[in-house]
């Protein structure tokens, strides 16, 4: 990328599979196969298909956690396998993850300040300790945890379930990703907690451009807030297009029978 003009980066999902062998050498999962994808700033991206089609995998894949067999995962044209430590940790702030069960994602004895504010230090995006402050409570204030000082010291265990899912994602907002990675974040929730929490998502595209990936089997979620979605089945990325490509015409029978047996229809 050019100092001068800086494009937002493209995350590009290239070719990419994932083979699971199983210890003894027999037999192995091909869980993820020849997968293909894009996701950008300011873009809700959403992946949808049954279980075991390789969701997760994937989200795992681009989130640096499980190396890919072949194919490769690039940020702004630069293969995550091939980048320098300072490449890595720039991909690291770039690309933030917000998964499924917060009680387990957050540290049980560390307060709300205290794991926002590590993870600032950490990546060194507000230097000193009143800009550190500032930085969290600006990103629980984006999340609808506000005032902020009524959440700062609590620890996860004095938060709903719905607050605690707010805190993980004010803690990747607060690193000012262009890419979220979200791996089923509202599939556990009440129907009004999750209403609320697709709001702050929706309001953090438009307001900080931020680019989901959005991993669900929740169609009408998807009907909701996504602009483009990938459908996999079986490994493989079978269908992709916008939103309203895919629900008024899916072409791929396999999608045909995805949204015949969802509710929305
Ligand atoms: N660490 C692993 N070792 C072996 N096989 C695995 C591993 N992780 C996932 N798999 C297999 O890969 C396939 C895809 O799993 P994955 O968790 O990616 O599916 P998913 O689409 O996220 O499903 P769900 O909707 O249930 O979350 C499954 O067959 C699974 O058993
Ligand atoms: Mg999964």
């Amino acid at each position: 990328m050019s100092a001068s003009s800086k494009p937002e980066p493209l995350l590009e999902v290239k070719g990419a599979s994932k083979t699971f062998r199983s210890r003894r050498g027999m037999g192995a999962a091909h869980a993820v196969i020849d997968a293909s994808l894009e996701a950008r700033p300011g873009q809700f991206v959403a992946i949808v298909g049954e279980s075991g089609s390789g969701k997760s995998t994937l989200a795992r894949m681009i989130l640096g956690l499980t190396p890919v067999t072949t194919g490769s995962i690039e940020l702004g044209g630069v293969d995550l396998t091939a980048m320098n430590r300072a490449q890595r940790w720039e991909y690291r702030r770039a690309v933030q993850a917000v998964l499924q069960d917060p009680a387990g994602s957050l540290n049980p004895r560390k307060t709300v300040r205290r794991a926002l504010e590590e993870i600032v230090r950490l990546h060194h995006v507000a230097a000193g300790s009143s800009a550190r402050a500032g930085a969290v409570s600006e990103a629980l204030e984006l999340v609808g945890l506000s005032p902020p000082d009524a959440f700062l010291d609590r620890f996860p265990h004095e938060l709903s379930g719905g607050q605690r899912q707010r805190v993980l994602i004010a803690r990747a907002v607060v690193l000012n990703p262009r890419i979220i990675v979200a791996d089923e974040a509202v599939s556990a929730l009440d129907a009004s907690v999750k209403a609320g929490i697709l709001r702050v998502m929706m309001s953090l595209k438009e307001r900080l451009d931020v680019g989901y990936l959005f991993i669900t089997h929740d169609l009408p979620v998807v009907k909701k807030v996504a602009d483009y979605v990938y459908v996999m089945k079986l490994g493989r990325v079978v269908e992709h297009g916008s939103k309203e490509q895919i629900f008024a015409d899916p072409s791929h029978p396999y999608t045909r029978t995805l949204l015949a047996a969802s509710p929305i229809l």
